[in-house]
């Protein structure tokens, strides 16, 4: 049996941080209403001429330095990204060029904020199906380029940044047949389309567009499908809550993260949560976590991981992976 055994990660954020304090000089908030309302603290915006791919490149070299593997090895990255440097081609393909790798594939997927637990699934079902050994998995954003900044129910949320993880195929009876990833469980509902989009895009506007959003809506939902689709994932593994070591859920909204948590029946302390850091990232706020995580001690090899994120699409889903 083959399984899609983590080697290692990385993360990078941009230099610059913005603290509550100094968005409430530009629109009308403040870092009270902020952090009750989301855990936030702060965000990293990425520089003029700072991109995506930029991002997802620190990232990736980290990851790789952290697995002790070389770009020869790798011959798959996917990355999840909603704000991609050009319409085409992939962003994933301008970090294949950068990094040097001239094999393999590198393509990216769109899920939003579900985008990392998205790629997650697409690599582990390509390694093992065969079509690669190696994997670079990323989630990358600026989200900071397509927020309406005159809008105090967005623009406070979000933030840019990049992770990534290292996947092998790894096939053997005893202790590495255990580790890897267990299960994925993946989900859409394009039905709710009106609570969380970006208005444009280079077929309908020609434009980028902005992101608009209803959060008390998304709220709603992500709290029930969170709670699913983690029963799900555990379900598919043969598994339940009191087995998971650690819960590393998108980091959105510290509120959302910890009814998660409550649910599963984990203590606070089991439950990894970075968002105060740097706001909601989109696809690269799992890959930060699991990296401020995995550095610190907190995540150890054998250790019971479960990642789970939703975002626009709507579009959730989760991983259970043994580290
Ligand atoms: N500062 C001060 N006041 C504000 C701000 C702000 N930044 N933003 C909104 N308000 C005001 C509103 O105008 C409203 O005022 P009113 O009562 O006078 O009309 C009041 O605060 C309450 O607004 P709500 O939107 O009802 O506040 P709520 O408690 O729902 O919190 C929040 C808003 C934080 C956005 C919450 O709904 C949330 O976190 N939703 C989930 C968002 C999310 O997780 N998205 C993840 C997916 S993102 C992706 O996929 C790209």
């Amino acid at each position: 049996m083959i399984r899609s055994v983590v080697q290692g990660c990385g993360a990078y954020l941009p230099e610059r941080i913005v603290t509550n304090e100094e968005l409430a000089k530009k629109v009308e908030t403040s870092d009270e209403w902020i952090r009750q309302r989301t855990g936030i603290r702060q965000r990293h915006i990425a520089a003029d001429g700072e991109f995506t791919s930029h991002l997802a490149l620190k990232a990736s070299e980290r990851a790789l330095s952290h697995a002790g593997l070389k770009v020869a090895d790798l011959d798959l990255i996917v990355l999840a990204t909603a704000t991609p440097d050009e319409t085409f081609p992939a962003t994933a393909t301008k970090v294949q060029s950068a990094l040097g790798m001239t094999r393999g594939a590198a393509f990216d997927v769109q899920a939003v904020c579900a985008g990392f637990v998205y790629s997650m699934a697409v690599a582990d079902s390509m390694l093992k199906n065969g079509l690669a050994s190696t994997a670079l998995v990323i989630g990358a954003e600026t989200f900071s380029r397509i927020l309406d900044w005159s809008d105090r129910g967005t623009c406070v949320l979000f933030g840019d940044g990049a992770g990534a993880v290292v996947l092998k195929a790894e096939t053997g009876a005893g202790h590495s047949a255990d580790r890897g990833i267990l299960a994925n469980a993946l989900h859409s509902d394009g039905r709710e389309h009106d609570i969380l989009y970006v208005d444009g895009g280079p077929s309908s506007t020609r434009t980028t567009g902005l992101l608009r959003m209803e959060g008390k809506e998304v709220f709603k939902h992500a709290v029930v499908n969170m709670a699913a689709v983690v029963g799900e994932v555990l379900e598919k593994a043969g598994l339940t809550p009191k087995d998971i070591d650690w819960l590393v859920p998108h980091q959105a909204n510290k509120r959302i993260i910890d009814g998660t948590g409550r649910k599963l029946g984990l203590s606070p302390d089991q439950v990894v949560v970075t968002v105060d850091k740097h706001a909601n990232t989109s696809a690269a706020s799992i890959p930060l976590a699991i990296d401020t995580a995995a550095k610190d001690g907190r995540i150890k090899k054998g250790d019971l991981v479960l990642l789970e994120g939703i975002g626009g699409g709507l579009a959730w889903g989760a991983s259970l992976v043994r580290w």
